[in-house]
């Protein structure tokens, strides 16, 4: 929750007037926490009465911490020409435009610190850490309206580049085109055979089968949940095209062993098996000292809200050093085309937006301390569980994951997810089912007990609330529920 402070109360804050002791210590503590606001209307009226009081330091210092509401353009013409306040007027929509609670007096702050509610993953919160910034970068689109392939996109694809040290970036719709791209890229013909793991979000087996090529499954390890690396080379065959590992809630695959069983196969068939890594769920994860989406021939990743790097919509990338690649995924993501209105390939209408790029570019500069946040909790809620019979994420020691989910598995899951919603803490299961059972796949004739390990998880898995904004004593309420639910 925001607050907007009304001018009497600013004013009785910095004159050390009629606030209590107990009052003045939590406008402190929004104010170190960036809740705190004063409306832009209310400035002009505030920096006249402190012009001329003692108090006018501590007002400018306050300036320099506080964060100002905007005063929305949408106002209604036809209340504020009947407005008796004005200025209250203007107060009451600030606070509406941020979402924040109007402060007339000490009851209107908060009564203690609050744990409730706990948001599986706080998108608000971070919004409205960088709303500011937010409202600048689009109202830059706006107002320049370069909507489609801008300089956002231009500055977004260098920034992405960088960060993975994968040499091209290319921006596009969502995840599920960016892999679409990268098998169009490379060619991908009815028949041919893909590799993947039975466990993932449904996208990953989709683009495959979209194309009238074979899903080939492969299950997964019982401790990360990855493609299983000892069980792809009998998958291997003649028709094989390539391999897509997927990082599982945050955590790369073995990637360099498949890069290597790729390239083996690659020299015994004549004809090269791509390693395509679907990302959408890892970036900003590492393995070996480098990131994710910089592992193998290509990588794509989601820029899905809840995603790590998440923008306000639907969005993706892909990644690759292979300029000859880079130029066709180029072409492909816009119709195919060579130069305007001439078509090399069929391809698709994949951009992204300009107004999405300009917001990842500011969620950009905070990104790597988000990452370090959501490192500190995944480590933090594997110490609070440990010796418990939950079974916790096991990551690898030559990897870093960025915890795009926190997903612990249990016996009881049904009767915990109860317990836990019926305190308020909010799950949700990635995936119930693997993807080989999904009714679509059923001409492919697979049946229950094919993928044993997949199925095992798909029965016990759950995700708990996960996001650089959780709070330690959210985290602690979550914990302390759990252990409850599971005794
Ligand atoms: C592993 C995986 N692959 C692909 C996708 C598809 O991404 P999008 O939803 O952006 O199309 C997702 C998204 O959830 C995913 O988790």
């Amino acid at each position: 929750m925001r607050y907007l402070l009304d001018d009497n109360m600013v004013i009785d804050w910095l004159s050390d007037r009629k606030l209590s002791a107990e009052c003045q210590q939590k406008l402190e503590q929004l104010l170190s926490k960036g809740k705190l606001n004063i409306a832009a209307s209310s400035l002009p009226k505030l920096e006249a009465h402190f012009k001329a009081s003692s108090a006018h330091q501590q007002w400018r210092q306050l300036l320099s911490q506080i964060k100002i509401a905007k005063t929305p353009s949408y106002l209604d013409p036809q209340t504020l020409s009947q407005s008796d306040s004005i200025d209250s007027y203007l107060l009451e929509q600030s606070a509406k435009a941020i979402d924040a609670k109007v402060v007339r007096s000490e009851n209107d702050l908060p009564q203690s610190d609050t744990v409730l509610p706990i948001n599986f993953i706080d998108l608000k919160e971070q919004y409205h850490q960088m709303q500011s910034e937010m409202e600048q970068a689009m109202d830059e689109v706006l107002n320049n309206s370069q909507f489609i392939m801008g300089p956002a996109i231009t500055k977004l694809e260098q920034t992405l580049s960088q960060y993975t040290g994968s040499t091209h970036a290319l921006t596009c719709g969502n995840g599920t085109d960016a892999l679409m791209l990268a098998l169009m890229a490379i060619d991908i013909q009815p028949g041919d055979e893909v590799i993947t793991t039975v466990y993932s979000f449904f996208a990953t087996a989709e683009v495959i089968a979209l194309f009238k090529a074979v899903p080939v499954f492969v299950d997964i390890e019982q401790d990360t949940y990855n493609i299983d690396v000892s069980k792809i080379a009998a998958r291997i065959s003649h028709k094989t095209k390539a391999i897509i590992p997927v990082g599982l809630y945050g955590q790369v695959a073995d990637m360099q062993e498949i890069n290597q069983i790729a390239k083996q196969h690659s020299n015994k068939l004549g004809h090269k098996i791509y390693v395509i890594e679907d990302a959408c769920q890892s970036f900003g994860a590492e393995y070996r000292q480098q990131k994710s989406c910089h592992l193998s021939d290509i990588a794509c990743t989601s820029f899905f809200p809840a995603k790590p790097l998440g923008c306000y919509g639907d969005g993706g990338a892909i990644f690759t050093d292979d300029a000859a690649l880079a130029k066709k995924i180029d072409s492909l993501r816009l119709h195919g085309q060579s130069t305007r209105y001439y078509h090399k390939y069929i391809g698709m209408n994949a951009r992204f937006d300009n107004l999405q790029a300009a917001i990842l570019n500011v969620k950009m500069q905070t990104f790597a301390d988000e990452v370090r946040a959501r490192l500190k909790l995944g480590h933090r809620y594997n110490e609070l569980l440990k010796g418990s019979d939950i079974v916790i994420p096991m990551i690898k020691s030559d990897r870093v994951s960025v915890y795009a989910q926190y997903s612990i598995r249990v016996k009881n899951r049904d009767a915990v997810v109860k317990y836990l919603n019926e305190h308020k803490v909010p799950t949700a299961i990635h995936y119930p089912m693997p993807l080989h059972l999904q009714e679509c796949f059923k001409e492919m004739g697979f049946k229950a007990g094919d993928y044993p390990v997949a199925e095992q998880v798909a029965n016990e898995i759950l995700s708990l609330p996960m996001s650089p904004f959780l709070t330690e004593a959210q985290q602690d309420y979550i914990v302390k529920h759990l252990l409850n639910a599971v005794k």
